[in-house]
């Protein structure tokens, strides 16, 4: 993708002294007395804001967090808790700034936070007269938001129109980086995991993934509705079935190309969802009316890191049982170890995902962990996301 990396700028001297502006994707979970419970996006944001600091930039940082109403600040929107940790992972303090449109006082090696940018009336709509303002308030405009790179607001996109330079920082480029080398120029077998309660809610990235890949791993929900459109019986799990000819389209789609969406051939099912719920492993053929599929069985599991383990590239979305109980996450756990073992390139997104990996502590054993919930999604679906479009068309010129 041809973008100008903020990276680049720094390496050719062209930072020192700018006034440089960063839009991050700091919208963390919190609990109800405002700590935050997971800073993976704040740490995935530091490399940028030090990299603007080391090269002697006038640094400001802004994000969005949560939704709030633009033009009517509540404390619990604010980025307050955000600049403490950013502070002890900078070893600094970040002062916050609010009422921040018309002006910021920042100079060279400093750095401040701007309070939630969707605070400001405008930013969800992308308004052309805020986002000018923006622009006029840096000469670098640097996006490292991946998560938000799904959305033309403000921040993400109308700044990027009108300030001198737009580029994109080192998170978002790491992300464009990965997936490309994931999903355009693949080391074969490339291999998807697309798991979900849901076909409805990811129809058009199975669609998408069919075009491409050589085996569609299907989990969740989503396996019930394929179990169903290949003539299994499913009893009471989970499924749509309005949505059985889409599936049979993606099968066949697959079947065309000569590449294949695995059925599962056994299953682990219980007669109620609970975590206490007693678990009973049976073929698939053998569901019975009151059953429950809340797990692939140990078969099915075997079979699918074997296709993984000789996998050129993985990419997974979704666990493929409830793995939040232990006598329902064999399965997800199979297939955690067997992309940690496998010597594919892999990649990995989406908040049940991320979850999953923490819970089998396989971080390190994965090629990119993506800080992009919705924005990964849409990556997958096979969508340009509006951050890098205008990001590549400012590159052109
Ligand atoms: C996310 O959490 O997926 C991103 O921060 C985007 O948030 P949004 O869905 O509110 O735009």
């Amino acid at each position: 993708m041809d973008i100008l990396r903020f990276s680049d700028l720094c390496a050719q001297g062209k930072v020192a002294g700018q006034r440089v502006f960063i839009r991050a994707d700091l919208n963390v979970p919190q609990d109800d007395s405002g700590a935050i419970t997971e800073d993976t996006r704040i740490r995935a944001s530091v490399p940028c804001i030090r990299m603007a600091l080391d090269a002697g930039a006038a640094v400001m940082v802004t994000s969005h967090l949560g939704r709030p109403k633009e033009g009517e600040f509540k404390p619990e929107d604010s980025l307050a808790p955000v600049a403490a940790r950013l502070g002890e992972l900078l070893g600094r303090e970040v002062p916050l700034v609010a009422d921040w449109v018309d002006g910021v006082d920042v100079k060279p090696g400093g750095v401040v936070l701007l309070e939630n940018c969707r605070l400001n009336k405008g930013e969800k709509k992308n308004d052309e007269a805020l986002a000018r303002k923006l622009a006029a308030l840096t000469d670098i405009y640097v996006n490292d938001a991946f998560g938000t790179a799904h959305r033309a607001e403000a921040t993400t996109y109308g700044i990027a129109q009108f300030a001198r330079v737009a580029c994109a920082g080192p998170l978002l480029a790491a992300e464009i980086d990965a997936i490309s080398k994931a999903l355009a120029q693949p080391k074969r077998p490339l291999v998807a995991i697309v798991a979900g309660s849901k076909v409805s809610t990811k129809l058009t990235i199975l669609q998408s993934l069919a075009k491409n890949v050589d085996q569609l791993i299907v989990g969740g929900g989503i396996a019930n509705t394929f179990m169903l459109a290949a003539g299994l019986p499913i009893g009471k799990s989970l499924a749509e079935p309005d949505l059985l000819g889409e599936a049979k389209a993606v099968i066949e789609a697959m079947r065309a190309r000569g590449a294949a969406v695995p059925i599962p051939v056994d299953v682990v099912t219980a007669k109620t969802f609970a975590a206490d719920a007693p678990a009973t492993v049976k073929a698939a053929a053998d569901v019975a009316e009151d059953d429950l599929i809340l797990d692939i069985g140990p078969k099915t599991a075997e079979q699918l890191a074997a296709q993984l383990r000789e996998a050129g590239t993985i990419v997974w979305n979704g666990p493929v049982g409830v793995f939040e109980f232990d006598a329902f996450a064999h399965g997800t756990e199979t297939i955690a170890r067997a992309i940690a073992a496998s010597s594919a390139f892999s990649i990995a997104g989406g908040g049940d995902t991320l979850a999953a990996i923490a819970k089998y502590g396989i971080e390190k054993d994965v090629g990119y962990i993506s800080t992009g919930g919705g924005a990964f999604l849409e990556v997958l679906e096979g969508k340009q996301l509006p951050a890098f479009e205008i990001l590549e068309k400012r590159a052109a010129g």
